[in-house]
């Protein structure tokens, strides 16, 4: 305690109650008379109440200063994650929607781990910061997909690139049709100004009728391989590289293949529908990720957020991305987003390139990823014994997803 100016004053110690607060030793309170500190305990107990209640009334001005000061970077904080989901979500749709179902998801997962009291996963609990800290991590896990092209994200089909090059093929296909088409009839027309045979004529409008049919059933051949639902076959590749090779003439009477070098790339995609080169783009949002989020400077306690952020595409057996992280390597936060996003991927129903899948098919995509080193095996069991899913499915549904950490939520 020390006299200042006729004034005297006190130092009170306190733990800031919010995530983003940071531990202060002491601030300085300006007591507001004389006497305070005299008379019996009871009475100084009633004043120390008092004093408390009205803390904020008596708090001195630079310690008010410094709480705003707070208060406005845990603010601007918020509003930056909210502009960043915002942004991707304004990008596409598809992405915007993914993090939000994430990050409530991950924590539904999170709470039911907490709540677990037998087992393996008894130990582990999570305090409202580090809800917290988990929930911020969720929302910012694909903050890299701001650099990844749009037409990448939101690629549906093989051929699609700003806009779905299949129309172009199929115009290619319907020229060489109607050039066929013109060929026979100029064909029949010298064939009867030379006085042939109705059979000869006959022949050549069956000939016709042929190569049009074969056109036609070469132009489906390819809408069908435009679609990314089946894996593509061997048969069906080489069928592709053979068509690549063959060539029709143009209006300027140059060559012109049936499908183009890059259309072959593409059509080629043996499952989904991006290429090698676009999946290494839309995985470097990993990468990105991680570095857009080690820029910030977290406190204390958030200090995990681009680990746990930066590892949800790790894979226990190393083969993950963007750092090959293995086992233990992998933060087990970041193994509980990785199951998370994909179980969250597989059942969403506003991807482009895929429907909603039933939880059985999901159940059996996360078990074979488990299996194959990819997943943790004993988060996955937990996912699906609990029925993680359908917790987080009746909260959302129900509109009742407030969670603990009600108090540090981000809305985008
Ligand atoms: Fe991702
Ligand atoms: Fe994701």
């Amino acid at each position: 305690m020390t006299a200042c100016e006729g004034r005297r004053w006190s130092l009170w110690t306190f733990v800031a109650a919010r995530p983003f607060c940071l531990r202060v030793g002491a601030l300085p309170l300006r007591r507001c008379g004389p006497g305070a500190f005299c008379g019996s305990a009871a009475s100084k107990r009633r004043a120390a109440r008092r004093r408390m209640r009205s803390v904020t009334k008596i708090l001195s001005l630079p310690a008010k200063q410094f709480l705003r000061r707070h208060r406005r970077r845990c603010t601007l904080f918020e509003a930056f994650v909210k502009v960043m989901a915002t942004a991707i979500d304004e990008k596409s749709p598809v992405t915007g929607g993914h993090i939000r179902r994430v990050a409530e998801l991950k924590l539904t997962m999170a709470e039911v781990i907490h709540d677990i009291k037998e087992g393996q996963f008894k130990d582990i609990t999570f305090s409202q910061d580090q809800l917290y800290e988990l929930r911020i991590a969720a929302y910012m896990h694909d903050i890299g997909k701001v650099t990844t092209p749009v037409e990448i994200v939101e690629k549906a089909k093989k051929l699609q690139t700003i806009f779905d090059r299949i129309h172009y093929v199929r115009l290619r296909m319907d020229y060489i049709i109607q050039k066929i088409k013109l060929e026979g009839q100029n064909s029949k027309i010298e064939l009867l100004q030379n006085g042939n045979d109705p059979a000869k004529i006959k022949s050549c409008e069956q000939e016709t009728l042929e190569k049009v049919a074969e056109m036609e059933e070469i132009r489906d051949f390819v809408n069908k391989c435009n679609e990314p639902g089946e894996f593509l076959e061997d048969e069906t590749l080489e069928r592709l590289k053979e068509l690549s090779k063959r060539t029709y003439q143009d209006e300027a009477g140059e060559s012109q293949p049936f499908i183009t070098e890059d259309e072959l790339v593409n059509l080629s995609i043996r499952r989904g529908s991006i290429t090698e080169a676009e999946r290494k783009k839309m995985q470097d949002h990993a990468a990105v990720t991680l570095r857009m989020l080690k820029q910030i400077p977290f406190t204390k306690k958030l200090k995990n957020i681009p680990n746990f952020a930066g590892a949800h595409h790790e894979f226990i057996n190393g083969k993950g991305y963007p750092l090959g992280l293995a086992g233990d390597e992998i933060p087990f936060e970041g193994k509980l987003m990785a199951v998370t996003d994909i179980a969250e991927a597989l059942t969403a129903s506003d991807r482009p390139y895929k429907k909603a899948m039933p939880l059985e098919t999901v159940y059996r995509i996360l078990r074979s990823m488990a299996e194959k080193g990819e997943l943790d095996p004993d988060l996955v069991d937990l996912f699906i014994d609990k029925e993680v899913y359908k917790i987080y499915q009746e909260r959302h549904e129900n509109g009742a997803n407030e969670k603990k950490s009600s108090e540090a939520e981000v809305k985008s």
